[in-house]
C-alpha cells in the first residue's frame, strides 16, 4: 500500500514564504480533498510535491513509501509512483503523443511486457472514455492545446502511466458538466485500484463527482482545518471567511 507523507513542509517562492509547515498523509485507498481560496499556497503545494524548479523547500519533508523525495528530481518523483497533472502543465513541441505516452509508460515500467498493440489498443480505449479523438496521438504534448484538452490529457497521462498516488490541481477548470462527468468517471475507475488521490481544489464543483473522505482547508500556507465531506459542503454554503480566524 502506497504511503505519502508530508511532514511540517515549508517553502518559498521568490525568498516569499508561501507554504508554513504543511502535514498531510494520503495513503494508496485514499481520496483527500485539499481547498482553500485563491493565493492560499494550494498550487505551491502541487508544484513542490512534483519538484518545480521555481519552489525552494526550506523545510521539512517529502515521503513516498518510505523514500525520502523531498529533494528527488520530477523523473524520479514519478519513477517513485507519484503522479502530478499540472494545473498548467508545459508544451513539448516536436513530441508526439503516441511517443511521449509509450517512452513514459517504459521508463516508469520497465518490467512490464505489454506490446506496443496492446498498449496503442489500451491507449485507443481511454482516449474514447476521455472525450478526446484518436487523431490526438498524433498532436504534439499540449502544443495549443485548449483548456478542457489538457485536463483531459492529464487523466489519460494517469490512466496510462499507472501512478500510485495522484495530485490533480483543478482538474475541473475548463470542463464543461459533460466533460466534468467522463473525467470522474475515469477517476474513479483508477482509485478502485488502491491509489491514493490528492484533489487540489477551490470550489466543489468537483467533489460532487468524486467524493472525498478526507477534506483539508488550505489558508495562508497552513492546513487550518481536517474534516470529510461535510467540510467541503459547509464551505460551499459559507465560503472560507469563517476559517480565517483560525488561520
Ligand atoms: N512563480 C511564482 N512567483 C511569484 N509568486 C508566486 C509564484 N507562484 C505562486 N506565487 C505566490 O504564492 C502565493 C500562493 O499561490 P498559489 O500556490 O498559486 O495559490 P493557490 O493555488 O492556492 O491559489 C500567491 O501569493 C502567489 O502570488
Ligand atoms: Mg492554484
Amino acid at each position: 500500500m502506497s504511503e505519502l507523507i508530508i511532514r511540517d513542509l515549508r517553502a518559498t517562492v521568490e525568498n516569499k514564504e508561501i507554504l508554513k509547515g504543511v502535514n498531510l498523509t494520503v495513503r494508496g485507498g485514499e481520496i483527500h480533498a485539499l481547498m482553500g481560496p485563491n493565493g492560499a499556497g494550494k498550487t505551491t503545494l502541487g508544484s513542490v510535491l512534483i519538484g518545480h524548479p521555481s519552489y525552494q523547500v526550506t523545510g521539512g519533508q517529502i515521503l513516498l513509501d518510505g523514500k525520502d523525495i523531498t529533494y528527488a528530481t520530477p523523473e524520479e518523483r514519478a519513477r517513485a509512483g507519484l503522479f502530478l497533472a499540472f494545473q498548467n502543465p508545459i508544451s513539448i513541441p516536436g513530441v508526439k503523443i503516441s511517443t511521449f505516452l509509450r517512452t513514459a509508460f517504459k521508463q516508469l515500467h520497465p518490467e512490464d511486457k505489454t506490446g506496443v498493440n496492446e498498449f496503442f489498443d489500451n491507449v485507443k480505449k481511454h482516449l474514447k472514455k476521455v472525450g478526446l479523438d484518436e487523431s490526438f496521438l498524433s498532436r504534439a504534448v499540449n502544443d495549443g492545446f485548449s483548456g478542457g484538452e489538457r485536463k483531459r490529457f492529464e487523466i489519460l497521462q494517469m490512466i496510462i502511466l499507472r501512478p500510485k498516488i495522484v495530485v490533480l490541481d483543478e482538474i475541473d477548470s475548463g470542463l464543461d458538466v459533460d466533460a466534468l462527468k467522463l473525467v470522474a468517471d475515469e477517476i474513479r475507475e483508477y482509485y478502485s485500484q488502491d491509489v491514493g488521490f490528492l484533489i487540489i481544489t477551490h470550489y466543489q464543483r468537483i467533489l460532487k463527482n468524486i467524493e472525498p473522505e478526507f477534506v483539508h482547508v488550505l489558508i495562508d500556507g497552513r492546513i487550518v482545518k481536517d474534516g470529510d465531506k461535510e467540510l467541503s459542503l459547509k464551505i460551499e454554503e459559507e465560503g472560507y471567511d469563517w476559517l480565517r480566524s483560525v488561520a
